[in-house]
């Protein structure tokens, strides 16, 4: 016996192998998106992979046709590390993940930028002589025309009308202009000899009510620079939009100080992104933020007490755009910074950001997109209508609200796996970093395991007589250790207490009620749904399957559910780049019919029915119930 590296790509993962375990446990022992829809007992043919170097000792199976075997397809599970492999893992059984921000069809990583909401234009002029002496502004305006074919001029600021003469003549004609969209309307708001030529890049931010991420996107050539992620300061007003709308009346300026705090978590962001990739403030030419209503408004320093009572009405759905320096954003000074519209105050920017960068709203096929931020929004439709209500999920998705809980930065728990038999855990953090705290997925993952190992009631208490060492009493309070102190180098173990357990449960219940009474109000069923798109600041991905074991999502097919990360700020940067992708929110915002769920009585009664795991109706749930059924 020895060990052996094995390499699964596309994703790249490597590890050390004992000789003789199965590729399916190596897999996921790394986290590698594999299928197992049978936990690896060679029943289901979900975990094909195709060996492409050294050698693995597999068995054949009846469940691989022909043609795959020709191909060199094996089963995970049936195959034993023998030596060194390289193991592809082939589209149709990576599982749980659909990357929206490398899509072909609305990728980015693709192709060049389509009308970029701001962009640097390269300019070569003739100096005036007696007979082509066109003013200035005039001839800048033609050469900027001539390059773009665009009919009308561009307006321009005053700055870089004062500075114009000066810098055309000591640049010798050669110049960068940059032209920025506001309203529709192009206008040059910085100018610069070419000599001092830098790239330019644009932000893509997603407002999140607990999290903030914000993009570096190359505007030349569309390509993701780089991310900066961190958790709202406004988390010291609440951790909910209410608790910080009703702190914001306790200012004097009511939304003044909000803004300030979402400002501090942007900028800082910004900051370490320049510091980081050696840029200069200026060479950051323009933003689109998607977010809630809620952060929508106080980023943009309104106030926002209206949208939490009744009749709930936003200052508007189509914020204006604004210049940075305007709104307190540290990048050029006079870039444009671009919102996304708004559906109404409970269903925002995100949500339609986030319908945008799926494409749901351009396909004949009817899909459901939630969006599991802390608010929990649900939109449903095709290219012909949009649905959408919001439904109070309360934060713990995004780790807030848990003990042990943090957003899916460095060092999150993402995925857990539990093996009853030998009581061991399985974990596997965003970055590989050391363990910190668990995320959105890995709290999903582990309820699911706790659930079907029998830990925990369907109410979701644990049962402290069952055969483990990791239940016990802390504080008074039954809980679950995930990683002991000692494993991870610190005092304190990382532990899932019952309440951690019900602030899922509530939030899951809410997500699952929405779904389904959006679902009523179109007289659909979830089985008729073409995919159910789950967007969220979770870590890498959420498992489908273990989704469904706590209810969260209806038990259907799990290639019926695709989890599409952070489309919010997928969908801001589409918009960034794209000015089809701009019109298109504006349409989508225009076109999403929105429910009140909170005005809705069969909400409240759906609600209450979710408080179970996976539901009071057990017989919504029948794969659910039947792994249950086998494994406690
Ligand atoms: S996991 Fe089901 S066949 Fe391998």
């Amino acid at each position: 016996m020895g060990t052996h590296i094995i390499v699964f790509y596309p994703e790249g993962k490597c590890a050390e192998a004992q000789a003789g375990e199965t590729l399916l446990s190596v897999a996921h022992g790394l986290g590698v998106a594999l299928d197992s829809a049978c936990g690896g007992q060679g029943a289901c043919g979900k975990c094909k992979v195709i060996p492409r170097l050294g050698k693995v000792d597999a068995e054949k199976s009846p469940l691989l046709s022909p043609d795959e075997e020709k191909e060199g397809y094996i089963l995970a599970c049936q195959a034993r590390v023998t030596g060194d492999a390289v193991v592809e893992v082939p589209v149709e059984s990576q599982r749980g993940r659909l990357q929206i921000l490398v899509r072909g069809e609305h990728g980015l990583e693709t192709g060049a930028p389509e009308g970029p909401l701001a962009e640097r234009i390269e300019l070569e002029m003739e100096a005036p002589t007696l007979k082509d002496n066109v003013d200035d502004l005039n001839r800048l305006t033609r050469a900027i025309k001539e390059q773009r074919a665009v009919e009308a001029s561009p307006g321009i600021t005053l700055p870089v009308l004062q500075a114009l003469p000066k810098v055309l003549r000591e640049a010798g004609w050669k110049v960068d202009a940059l032209v920025g969209e506001m309203e529709g309307k192009t206008h040059i708001f910085g100018l610069q000899p070419a000599s001092e030529r830098k790239p330019v890049y644009g932000l893509a931010i997603d407002v999140g009510t607990t999290t903030v991420v914000v993009q570096l996107v190359d505007l030349e050539t569309g390509a993701l620079v780089g991310t900066a992620a961190g958790l709202n300061d406004q988390i010291a007003f609440g951790n909910d939009v209410i608790s910080r709308i009703i702190a914001s009346e306790e200012q004097s300026e009511r939304a003044a100080a909000l803004q300030d705090k979402i400002l501090e978590t942007i900028n800082r962001l910004i900051e370490e992104l320049i510091t980081k990739h050696e840029l200069e403030r200026e060479q950051i030419i323009c933003a689109s933020c998607a977010g809630n209503t809620v952060m929508t408004q106080f980023l943009l320093g309104i106030e926002a007490s209206a949208l939490r009572r009744e009749p709930y009405v936003p200052a508007a759905r189509h914020f204006p755009g604004v210049e940075a320096d305007e709104v307190g954003l540290t990048i050029h000074p006079r870039g444009p910074v671009r919102v996304s519209p708004a559906v109404s105050s409970y269903v925002g920017g995100d949500i339609v950001a986030g319908t945008l960068a799926t494409g749901m709203d351009e396909v004949e096929a009817v899909q459901a997109l939630i969006d599991l931020g802390t608010n929990g929004e649900v939109a449903i439709g095709n290219k012909d209508w949009l649905v959408c209500a919001s439904c109070s999920a309360g934060p713990a998705f995004e780790g807030s609200g848990i003990k042990h809980g943090m957003y899916a930065g460095p060092g999150a728990i993402e995925r857990v796996e539990y093996d009853a038999l030998s009581d061991e855990i399985r974990c596997r953090t965003v970055g590989e970093a050391k363990p910190r705290g668990i995320c959105g997925s890995g709290l999903v993952d582990t309820i699911a395991c706790l659930l079907r190992a029998g830990l925990i009631d369907r109410a979701g208490r644990i049962d402290l007589g069952r055969p483990t060492r990791r239940t016990r009493v802390v504080d008074e309070e039954p809980g679950f250790v995930l990683l002991w102190g000692e494993e991870i180098g610190r005092e304190e173990d990382i532990f899932l207490g019952e309440n951690d357990i019900q602030n899922l449960i509530r939030s899951k219940a809410a997500v699952y009620a929405g779904l389904s009474i959006l679902l009523k109000r179109v007289d659909m069923k979830a089985s008729e749904l073409e995919q159910i798109l789950v967007a969220g600041a979770f870590g890498n991905y959420l498992d489908a399957e273990n989704a469904v074991t706590i209810g969260m999502l209806p038990d259907l097919p799990l290639e019926k559910i695709r989890f599409v990360g952070n489309s919010s700020v997928a969908g801001a940067r589409m918009a960034l780049l794209s000015a089809e992708a701009r019109k298109r929110t504006e349409h989508i915002a225009a076109k999403m019919t929105n429910f009140d769920l909170s005005a809705e009585s069969d909400f409240m009664e759906a609600y209450v029915a979710g408080l179970f795991l996976p539901h009071t109706d057990t017989s919504l749930f029948p794969s659910v119930m039947e792994k249950c059924a086998e494994r406690i």
